[in-house]
C-alpha cells in the first residue's frame, strides 16, 4: 500500500494531481506535437503522411471532423482554421450523431478522426462507416497503435505523452497543435496564403510553448478568483469564432471535475435564451482577447454587466478597456489570432482545476466518467 502510493506520487512528479501535472506540461507537449514538423526560420513544415495523399488534400471537396467531447471541440477550432487559411469547407460532428444519421459521404471526402485515446467506440465506427463509403480517413490520435489510429488510411499522431487525468487537457493542446499545423499545410499546398503572411504565423507558432509557460503563471490569480466562486452552482461561459470552442472547453472542463453546471456558448447567442439566467449570482466567464471580434465581445460584456452578471474576462495582455467593466480580468500573452486557443484555454483549465480541489471533488478521476469510452 505504502509502496504503491509512493510509486503514484512519483509518477505524479510532486503534483497533487495528474490533472495538475498535465496542464503544466502543456509547453512540452506543444513542442513535441510541433518538432519535425515546423522550422519556421527556413518555412518549413513537414507531415509525411499530408505529403503522401497531398493530391487528395489539395483537390478534397470537403473535410468532415468526426470526434467526441474534448476532441470534438478541437474539431470546432480545425474547423474555423481549415476554413479560414486553407480555404475547404469543413463539417465538425459528433462521432455518435454521424454513424446513426445515414450522411452523405463522397469518394473526394476527407474524414479526420481526433481521438486522444484512439479507442472511442462511435468515433471508431464513425470512421469505418466513412471508410466504407470511400472517403480518405486521416487519424488524429495521442496513443501510438490504438484502435483509430490502425483503421485510418493515414494520420498524424499529437506527441502529448500519456494523459491519465480524465478531463482531458494536454491532449486537447496538442490536438489544436497538430491541427493547426494541418491547416497551415493545406494552406500552403492550395495557396490560399500569402507566403509572407503563412511565414509569419509559422514564427508565431514557434513562439507558443514559451506563451503557454507564461500564462501558467496566472496560477495563484486564478486560485484566488476560484475561492470566491466555488460555490456557485452555475457558470456561463461565451466566446466568439475561435474562443467559441473554447468556451464549450472551458464549461466541459468545469462540469466534469467540479460538478458545477456549465455551459459554453458563442457570445451572440447570449441573447436568445442564457442571458435569462444572469443574475447578480451568475458568474460569466467571457473570453475577450484581441481579435477581430473584440468590440462585439465588448459589448456583450457590457449586456452581463447591466444585468448585474459576475464576469471573469480573459483578455490579451495590456487590454485597457475590460478591466473598466470587468470584475476580474485574466491576462494571457498576446499572439496570432489564429494560435489564441492554445493561450486562452489554459486559465480555463486552471479555473476548473483549483474549483474542483477546493469542493474536496476527485479531481484525476470523476464520478461516472470514464478515460476512453470503448462501448457505445
Ligand atoms: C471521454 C473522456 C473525454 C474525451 C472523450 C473522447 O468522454 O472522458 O475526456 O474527450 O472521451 O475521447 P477520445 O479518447 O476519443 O479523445
Amino acid at each position: 500500500q505504502k509502496l504503491e502510493l509512493e510509486l503514484e506520487s512519483i509518477e505524479k512528479g510532486g503534483y497533487p494531481h495528474f490533472m495538475l501535472k498535465e496542464i503544466f506540461e502543456q509547453p512540452r507537449s506543444i513542442m513535441d506535437s510541433m518538432r519535425g514538423r515546423l522550422v519556421a526560420e527556413n518555412t518549413q513544415l513537414t507531415m509525411s503522411s499530408i505529403r503522401e495523399y497531398e493530391n487528395r488534400f489539395k483537390n478534397a471537396n470537403r473535410i468532415l471532423i468526426v470526434a467526441c467531447g474534448t476532441s470534438w471541440h478541437a474539431g470546432l477550432v480545425a474547423e474555423y482554421l481549415i476554413e479560414e487559411l486553407a480555404r475547404i469547407p469543413v463539417e465538425v460532428e459528433y462521432a455518435s450523431e454521424f454513424r446513426y444519421r445515414n450522411p452523405i459521404i463522397n469518394e473526394g471526402d476527407i474524414v479526420i478522426a481526433i481521438s486522444q485515446s484512439g479507442e472511442t467506440a462511435d468515433t471508431l465506427a464513425a470512421l469505418e462507416l466513412a471508410k466504407s463509403k470511400g472517403a480518405l480517413i486521416f487519424g488524429v490520435c495521442n496513443v501510438v497503435g490504438s484502435s483509430i489510429a490502425r483503421a485510418t488510411d493515414a494520420g498524424a499522431y499529437t506527441h502529448a505523452g500519456p494523459e491519465i487525468g480524465v478531463a482531458s487537457t494536454k491532449a486537447f493542446t496538442a490536438q489544436v497543435t497538430v491541427l493547426t499545423l494541418i491547416a497551415m499545410m493545406l494552406a500552403e499546398k492550395r495557396g490560399t496564403m500569402e507566403k509572407s503572411a503563412l511565414h509569419q504565423l509559422m514564427l508565431e507558432m514557434e513562439q507558443i510553448p514559451a506563451k503557454v509557460e507564461k500564462a501558467l503563471q496566472l496560477d495563484k490569480e486564478i486560485q484566488a478568483i476560484a475561492e470566491i466562486f466555488k460555490d456557485s452552482s452555475n457558470f456561463i461561459y461565451l466566446g466568439r469564432g475561435l474562443n467559441f470552442p473554447v468556451a464549450l472547453e472551458g464549461a466541459l472542463k468545469l462540469k466534469e471535475i467540479s460538478y458545477i453546471h456549465a455551459e459554453g456558448y458563442p457570445a451572440a447567442e447570449m441573447k436568445h435564451g442564457p442571458i435569462a439566467l444572469i443574475d447578480e449570482n451568475m458568474p460569466v466567464v467571457v473570453i475577450a482577447t484581441k481579435d477581430n471580434s473584440y468590440e462585439k465581445v465588448v459589448s456583450n460584456i457590457q449586456e452581463v454587466r447591466a444585468r448585474k452578471g459576475r464576469v471573469i474576462a480573459i483578455v490579451t495582455e495590456g487590454d485597457t478597456v475590460i478591466p473598466e467593466m470587468a470584475e476580474f480580468v485574466i491576462e494571457v500573452p498576446e499572439a496570432h489570432e489564429a494560435l489564441v486557443p492554445l493561450l486562452s484555454v489554459i486559465p480555463l483549465q486552471l479555473l476548473s482545476y483549483h474549483i474542483a480541489v477546493m469542493r474536496g471533488c476527485n479531481v484525476d478521476q470523476p464520478r461516472n466518467l470514464a478515460k476512453s469510452v470503448t462501448v457505445e
